[in-house]
């Protein structure tokens, strides 16, 4: 059987841990660090080196590649476990559970934090594809285009967390940010089913979840500064009896000045309303809330 990740995680011992770092060190310089590297860094003899190399490409966190040298590359899997490594020693995470996202561009895992508490940890997995649509014509991938694939996914990360922090901060309604490290974002669970399900909702209470999603996209505008760019019913988790939503999945936002700004602030608003018109037979005037939501009108238009 397989190993989820967890069981991965916890199988593995020291020496593990010293060979990925290493691998990880160099990765930025090499596409597949030289073992001699690999040795010098991970500081093991070469009986435990080759003992720890084994057992780390067996599992799939490393590949090797043989040739005029041989040399590793981390996978994903790779820098998953280190991450979690580092998420656990820092005594964010405690267990790792199932996997809940089926994401087309990262990993998203159930977690419970030392307190017993519930979390969600996301391993971005951006870099090795080439971006999808909603990563084209963003000025940062400009950046980008030398970066390792790894260093790409850690970038987006981190791009993640500090936006869903600036959101949270100003009371936007998005999960709880909780700890960041390369690749993996944490955040609070939050109790909801994906829009895309259609939850059954009476009106008064769509009509709720829709003011939750328009005034998270207004804070988002007006004082972070940012345009989700990516809202979608895949994006919105709800709480059908309160008929409260959150915005998740936010690292492929805009700043407001770039030059697809407006167009992408005005896809997410137009989509929003024709979803929750469509589905639950609520009605909201997209002038307007656009308006509400540039500041251009203070009153909102419910
Ligand atoms: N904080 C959270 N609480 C509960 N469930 C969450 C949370 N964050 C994410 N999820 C679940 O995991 C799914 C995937 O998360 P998210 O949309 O952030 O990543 P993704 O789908 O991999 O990214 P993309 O949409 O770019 O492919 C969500 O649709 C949701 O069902
Ligand atoms: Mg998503």
């Amino acid at each position: 059987m397989p190993k989820n990740l967890w069981q991965l995680y916890t199988s593995l011992g020291e020496d593990e841990f010293r060979v990925l770092r290493a691998i990880e060190r160099f990765q930025g310089r090499h596409e597949y660090v030289p073992v001699e590297l690999v040795e010098k860094a991970s500081g093991l003899p070469p009986s435990r080196l080759h003992r720890a190399l084994a057992v780390l490409s067996r599992n799939k966190l490393i590949k090797r590649r043989l040739g005029n040298f041989s040399g590793y590359t981390l996978t994903f899997l790779g820098l998953d476990v280190l991450a979690l490594r580092n998420l656990v020693k820092r005594g964010v995470v405690s267990l790792l559970g199932d996997k809940i996202g089926i994401g087309k561009e990262g990993d998203v895992y159930i977690a419970v934090a030392p307190d017993g508490s519930r979390l969600v940890v996301k391993f971005h997995r951006e870099g090795r594809k080439s971006f999808r649509k909603v990563w084209r014509h963003r000025s940062f991938t400009l950046n980008l285009e030398a970066s390792t694939w790894l260093e790409v996914a850690k970038y987006v990360g981190e791009r993640e967390f500090k936006a869903l922090v600036s959101l949270w901060r100003e009371g936007a309604r998005v999960p709880e940010p909780v700890a960041w490290n390369r690749h993996a974002v944490v955040q609070r669970y939050v109790e909801g089913v994906e829009l895309s399900e259609a939850p059954e909702m009476g009106e008064e209470e769509a009509l709720s979840a829709l003011r939750d999603v328009i005034e998270t996209v207004r804070v988002a505008y007006q004082r972070v500064g940012i345009v989700h760019g990516d809202l979608s019913e895949y994006n919105i988790l709800v709480e059908p009896a309160e008929g409260r939503a959150y915005v998740i999945d936010w690292p492929q936002y805009v700043y407001k000045d770039e030059p697809h700004a407006d167009e992408l602030l005005r896809r997410d608003v137009e989509y929003v309303a024709r979803f929750f018109r469509k589905k639950y037979g609520v009605e909201v005037d997209v002038e307007e809330a656009l308006a509400y939501v540039r500041g251009e009108r203070s009153e909102p238009p419910w």
